[in-house]
């Protein structure tokens, strides 16, 4: 019998963490190839000193706090140095590695990243040596001409944005200039739109899986996605997949959600350096089962398989067939795949699947269906909303899970 140990390190989430714990409770011992069981407990990690020569318990930490607090941040960094720890998602790849790396990153690779500049902070930094550093380096710059060069409409956003702070749709120079008044000492990207898009496609991945869903941003967080299956054509919906895909295995994320609008057949990936993306029930709501089972999926594959963590991103390997001039874009998106599907050891995985979770569908219906679910669902809504919501969105969200348990069987 082998035992591990899952680790949640978690900020104000109760939704999801809650549904994964039960459904690891539920799915109990999984059995390996060569017969042998694995046991599961699942853990919520405390922040508390710790002794750089301390063992790790953990065998995986699905981590969503270490993107804003140094303390876990840095005990990541030692249970990965030190004891092997599997994580979703590293400090390695995503304090070094944010939006503004992923644009350039798949810009070498050919994607179709919309025309982004960096401009330097508005503000200076409160750093003693700065004005002396700055007056004799920094070159006056016309933000005007750059806006312009882009072209109108275009958004102004973080570098290492998310959560939609500090983004602001700019339509002319008043609204350039008053944007960058109030970025203050935050660092800014100027992009241009994809205006007048035809779909609004996110994908949430968790490991070697993928799911793309239709996104309206302009919605309130309820609606913002909608239950469609089949809205891209199979092309179409294949390069939104592999987009999705290409970005993690390149950087080694393995918990990310890639957004990307489609504008007359042309797929443009606009953000998709989200270390900690939304699972909450109440925005996937029928997509919420789904990513509750593949986290559980990811988490027992990558313990029971024994999958090393990889920090190392051979990005030579992909630069190589971005360098190509006789392959096409398309080319190059296979060969892209065949790299990521064989980082995220897609084959394997779904055999593992296949053979040595037969019981989690029939485990996480059963679940989703129950009351125990169900209070979750309740609890999360009157946490969420306004009393005078409540009924109204406690229905919402159980017609849409409903329909989930609905389509399983
Ligand atoms: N280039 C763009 N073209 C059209 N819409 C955009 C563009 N960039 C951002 N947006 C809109 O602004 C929203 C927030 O921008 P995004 O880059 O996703 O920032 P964040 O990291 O904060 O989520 C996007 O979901 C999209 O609706
Ligand atoms: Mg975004």
């Amino acid at each position: 019998m082998s035992d591990h140990l899952i680790g949640l390190l978690l900020g104000t989430e109760n939704d999801w963490p809650t549904a994964f714990e039960e459904l690891m409770r539920r799915v109990g011992t999984v059995t390996d190839r060569s017969g042998e069981p694995h046991r599961f407990a699942v853990e919520r990690m405390t922040v508390e000193p710790f002794d750089l020569r301390d063992r790790a318990r953990q065998d995986l930490v699905i981590d969503r706090l270490a993107y804003w607090y140094y303390h876990p941040r840095e005990w990541l960094k030692k249970a990965a140095l030190t004891d092997d720890v599997y994580l979703l998602n590293s400090p390695f790849t995503f304090q070094s590695m944010e939006k503004h790396a992923a644009y350039c990153a798949m810009i070498r690779l050919g994607l179709n990243v919309p025309d982004t500049v960096l401009v330097p902070f508005k503000n200076a930094p409160e750093h003693g040596k700065y004005a002396y550093t700055a007056s004799r380096y920094n070159r006056p710059f016309d933000l005007d001409e750059i806006a312009e060069r882009l072209g109108y409409p275009l958004f102004m956003k973080p570098y290492d944005g998310g959560a939609w702070v500090g983004v602001s749709r700019i339509a002319n120079s008043a609204d350039l200039h008053r944007a960058y008044d109030e970025s203050g000492q935050r660092l800014m990207h100027l992009q241009k739109a994809v205006d007048g898009y035809d779909v609004f496609a996110r994908s949430l991945s968790i490991g070697a899986e993928t799911m793309v869903m239709r996104f309206h941003p302009e919605q309130p967080m309820h609606a913002r996605y909608s239950v469609s299956h089949g809205f891209l054509d199979p092309a179409t919906g294949a390069e939104v997949l592999t987009v999705g895909r290409l970005v993690n295995a390149f950087f080694r994320w393995e918990f990310n959600s890639c957004e990307t609008l489609i504008k007359d057949g042309t797929v443009y990936p606009i953000d998709y350096a989200n270390a900690c993306p939304d699972v909450a029930i109440t925005s996937l709501h029928y997509y919420f089962p789904w990513a509750m089972k593949a986290l559980v999926r990811w988490a027992l594959y990558c313990t029971v398989t024994g999958r090393r963590p990889r920090y190392d991103l051979e990005t030579r390997r992909y630069f190589d067939i971005a360098d190509r001039s006789d392959l096409s874009y398309s080319d190059k998106l296979a060969e892209y795949r065949a790299l990521a599907d064989d980082y995220f050891e897609t084959d394997r995985y779904a055999d593992f699947c296949a053979s040595r979770l037969t019981h989690l569908d029939e485990v996480a219906v059963e679940y989703f269906a129950g009351p125990e679910f169900d209070a979750l669902l309740v609890d999360t809504v009157r946490n969420t909303f306004p009393w005078h919501e409540h009924d109204q969105f406690i229905g919402h969200y159980r017609g849409l899970v409903g329909s989930w348990v609905r389509d399983q069987r």
